[in-house]
């Protein structure tokens, strides 16, 4: 079969011809339908410091896909052939401290597919049973796919209170954008975003953001505050850049929260933190998907029909013409874009 893999050690990646991955006890064997870009894979396809020292070539790379079981290996109890799923990429131990106490999102034996193991950007794809979840009610495969990413907004909105709250999300990526569904679909109040990319801006507008502002143009702060003089309930910060943190502390009301899901390039991040301290508020950091509450929720809200993400997925290619898709994605302007890979 042919597969998308970073086939050596320097920028770019392959399609190479591979062998199809033979079911294992305890895992499923995946006819994989459709995949999304995420920037993980950009960071591999770029050859990254990050990249360079974490991933062996070869490596089948890709770690959002969705599609139907074809094959389950010995002891595999949940799933069955013909069974929809989609990819959740983090493949935990089981027996540290973290997973054992419900904490497997913070597993510290991780390994995540596309990266450690292969992945799935080919028509077949072999993972553990845990990591294949069925998708819920009517969920389409080609939105089923971006569940990973998803559910990193899933878990960072619902790390506070959302219903009746006014909520800043900083940073309008393909997360940040599904964070505004998400938050719009559990109830929030107002949905105030920023985002300096005016592409992506537009994109804002479509998920149905009530303020959007652009930080390269305009006071943010300033119009915050006079929106909001009170503060905002909670912030969840998705852009990676140290003055939406900044922003964050100054707009976020006494008490509140900020969800940090967004990871600064810089190691150290200069921010007045004593002014969140004596506002109080909870600053959290959060990673992944809480395994599995997230995708349960996630599951509820898609199928529920309140969450409509397909503004987000702005572009589809075959998966053969990839290279195309990551030129594309480098302009910036693209939401999610999606592999048609079955
Ligand atoms: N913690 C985790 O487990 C986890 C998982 C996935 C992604 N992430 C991180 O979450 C963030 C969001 O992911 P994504 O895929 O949507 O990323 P992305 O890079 O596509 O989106 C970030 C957006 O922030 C915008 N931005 C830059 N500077 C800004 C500023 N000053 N104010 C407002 N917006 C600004 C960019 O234009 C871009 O559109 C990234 O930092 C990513 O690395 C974290
Ligand atoms: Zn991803
Ligand atoms: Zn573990």
């Amino acid at each position: 079969m042919k597969a998308i893999a970073k086939a050596h050690a320097a920028r770019g990646a392959d399609l190479i011809e591979v062998p199809e991955p033979a079911v294992r006890p305890g895992h499923v064997k995946v006819r994989v339908q459709y995949g999304s870009v995420c920037g993980t894979d950009m960071h591999i396809y770029e050859w990254d410091a990050w990249a360079s020292h974490r991933i062996k070539p070869p490596r089948v790379i890709g770690h959002e896909f969705s599609g139907v079981i074809e094959e389950v290996g010995e002891g595999v109890k949940n799933l069955q052939p013909g069974d929809e799923v989609a990819s959740e990429s983090h493949i935990t131990c089981g027996h540290c401290k973290q997973c054992i106490n419900g904490q497997a999102h913070v597993c510290v034996n991780t390994q995540i597919l596309g990266v450690d193991v292969d992945g799935g950007f080919a028509p077949y794809a072999v993972i553990p049973e845990s990591n294949a979840r069925k998708t819920y009610g009517k969920i389409p495969l080609d939105i089923a796919c971006v569940q990973d990413p998803l559910g990193n907004a899933v878990h960072t909105a619902f790390t506070g209170p959302v219903d009746g709250q006014d909520i800043l999300i900083t940073g309008m990526g393909p997360i940040g954008l599904f964070a505004i569904g998400v938050c719009k679909a559990a109830g929030a109040k107002n949905v105030a975003v920023t985002e300096i990319s005016p592409y992506r801006l537009a994109l804002a507008e479509k998920m149905g953001a009530d303020l959007i502002l652009n930080p390269a143009k305009e006071d943010v702060t300033a119009i915050l505050c006079k929106h909001y003089p009170l503060g905002l309930d909670g912030t969840l910060e998705m852009s990676g850049h140290a003055s939406a943190l900044e922003l964050a502390i100054q707009a976020t009301r006494p008490g509140g929260r900020i969800s940090l899901l967004g990871v600064f390039p810089d190691q150290t991040v200069g921010v007045r933190l004593n002014d969140a301290i004596f506002k109080g508020i909870d600053i959290q950091a959060i990673v992944g998907r809480r395994l599995w509450e997230t995708w349960d929720k996630m599951g509820e809200l898609l199928s529920s029909g309140k969450l409509d993400i397909t503004p987000v997925i702005t572009h589809r290619f075959p998966y053969e013409d990839f290279n195309s898709a990551m030129d594309l994605i480098a302009k910036g302007e693209t939401g999610k874009v999606v592999f048609e890979i079955g």
